[in-house]
């Protein structure tokens, strides 16, 4: 039986040998030729897809070979992120010629070949019996990506998600050709990574007494201690995994709001003239804490600090990116606080928004003398940029307009579409629905590039990104269940090149899914099934926020 060719991501080209019924199959003799910047891709084959397949995918040349080449000539068409796949011996004598514009174009058409093997292809070890042929049809695929961001936030913060499922993840990303992971790792309810001069930090911040159990109005609690962080080493552990998976990670510092977890550590950090921080303890439960940061020098000189830890682990060849946050910061305490007025007028910033674009400005400086570059949430467009910085348009794509016309670079992802945490079906079943209802289709008619940009201003559109924020996800199941299957839609919108959304086939697309869902099956995903969640991934009497068109945040 021949597997079907239902990719997903769907690829740029696609050419099956004309009346060609035949098949090249992958066996006991297959072996790995791996050509100069391949060796990677070919550990992750031989780890991967031989643990899947049982077979020993030796080194070794000849037309049995999985041949791994660099093509300067690939590069050029499809970019180093592009590949040319081949089976039908067009483009060279090996069972399987892959050719990438880059080391990540070859990983890329690995993850492909691992589609075309079926879905036992995903599982961690053999099911199929001793001697079984892995079957390949004869094609030529010629494949790149539209968009070089492609990215999955993942909100550590809520819910600590422990480092094993993150790096499981980084592996269902790949699986999806998905390349940056935004870790947004500090916010009222906790403070994940370690910071070597700051221990209070993961001491006191990265954990709480209980939480709230289901969106801020239920009444439930979870009385169950949350809490974890990651230590430097697996920080380190993360970027080199990801690395090795063509993923960057972007890690996220939330300032000067969302800041209550490293207050409760740090009581000096927060408006010490306007409430008595010394009582604050990390927040159990959900929105938008007042509690922020107070605008002194010493806030300042505290998270210089704590940057220098986090470029350290995230070097610039992993990301030159760095994400500050800077979203949803409340001006009361700034305004009952006379060291902010005092600020105020000693800066000449003119009020507390004026300050909080101080505040931001000042870490686009530090970090741009560093050779790193800012990326925040759209709120930071309001005070003014300098020119490296770039911005995740949340707030619809408005903000994503403003600043690709002003030439910052933007990764789209607006909350009225991609964000994961929103209920994927209307009615009663869904788990603590919250936000607007957005379903498989409607992800897979986002398009990240608004309509009418000008030309000069859609070349700054790096990207988009689908963001998992986690209040209503307290474990790996619901994180998965919010995530998949709208994932394989979001991949395809972000890889793909797509028509307009009225005219792209979702038939088509649904199709290609009924494959998917046996790939996520093999890998262990406890995806939403069509048909509506399992029994136990229900949370009866847990309430969420039915109201449909809401403002987003639990
Ligand atoms: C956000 O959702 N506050 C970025």
């Amino acid at each position: 039986m021949l597997p079907e060719l239902d990719l997903i991501p769907a690829p740029a080209h696609a050419e099956c040998r004309a009346g060609a019924p035949g098949y090249v199959a992958l066996d006991e003799r297959t072996t790995l030729d791996a050509g100069p910047g391949t060796h990677g891709t070919a550990r992750w084959l031989r780890a991967v897809l031989g643990a899947a397949t049982g077979l020993p995918l030796a080194d070794g040349t000849g037309p049995g070979a999985i041949r791994l080449r660099i093509s300067p000539d690939v590069a050029r068409e499809h970019g180093p992120e592009g590949y040319r796949l081949s089976t039908d011996g067009s483009v060279a004598d090996a069972a399987v010629a892959i050719e990438g514009g880059g080391p990540a174009g070859v990983f890329w058409a690995a993850q492909t070949l691992r589609q075309l093997l079926g879905p036992e292809a995903h599982r961690r070890a053999r099911v199929a019996p001793a001697g079984h042929d892995w079957d390949l049809p004869l094609l030529t695929l010629a494949d790149g990506p539209r968009f070089p961001w492609r990215g999955l936030m993942l909100d550590v913060a809520r819910h600590f998600m422990p480092k094993d499922d993150v790096l499981r993840q980084l592996d269902l990303m790949a699986a999806h050709k998905l390349n940056v992971l935004h870790l947004h790792l500090t916010d009222d309810q906790g403070w994940r990574i370690e910071i070597r001069r700051h221990p209070r930090l993961t001491e006191v911040g990265s954990w709480r007494a209980r939480s709230k159990w289901g969106h801020r109005a239920s009444p439930l609690w979870n009385e169950t201690p949350h809490g974890g962080f990651y230590t430097q080493d697996d920080i380190r552990e993360i970027v080199a995994y990801a690395a090795d998976r063509h993923i960057s990670v972007v890690p996220e510092i939330d300032v000067p709001g969302h800041s209550q977890a490293a207050i409760a550590a740090y009581p000096e950090l927060g408006n010490t003239d306007v409430i008595d921080t010394t009582t604050l303890s990390v927040w159990d439960t959900w929105g938008v804490s007042p509690n922020v940061l107070a605008p002194t020098d010493n806030v300042l000189r505290f998270y210089e600090g704590v940057f220098e830890e986090v470029l350290e682990l995230f070097p610039a060849e992993v990301s030159p990116f760095v994400h500050i946050g800077g979203d949803e910061c409340p001006k009361d305490q700034w305004k009952a606080s006379a060291t902010a007025r005092a600020r105020i007028e000693e800066l000449g910033v003119g009020d507390e928004d004026g300050l909080q674009s101080w505040f931001v400005r000042h870490f686009d400086r530090w970090l741009a003398a560093r050779g790193r570059r800012l990326i925040g949430w759209d709120e930071i467009l309001e005070g003014g940029l300098a020119d490296g910085a770039a911005v995740s348009s949340w707030r619809g794509y408005a903000g994503g307009i403003t600043a690709a016309e002003a030439g910052h670079d933007v990764v789209m992802c607006p909350e009225q579409q991609v964000y994961l945490d929103h209920r994927q079906a209307p009615g009663e079943d869904e788990p603590m629905p919250i936000g607007y209802v957005r379903t498989l289709a409607d992800v897979y008619r986002f398009e990240p590039v608004p309509p009418g940009l000008a030309p000069e201003a859609a070349a700054h559109i790096l990207g988009t990104q689908a963001n998992v924020w986690t209040e209503v996800m307290e474990n790996r199941a619901r994180v998965d269940y919010q995530t998949h299957p709208r994932l394989a839609a979001f991949a395809e919108v972000a890889w793909s090149r797509l028509p307009a959304p009225e005219a792209r086939d979702l038939a088509g697309f649904e199709r290609r899914m009924s494959t998917h869902y046996r790939r996520l099956d093999a890998l262990g995903v406890d995806y939403r099934p069509p048909a509506g969640p399992h029994p136990w991934q229900r949370r009866p009497g847990v309430l969420g926020r039915p109201l449909d068109g809401a403002p987003p945040n639990v």
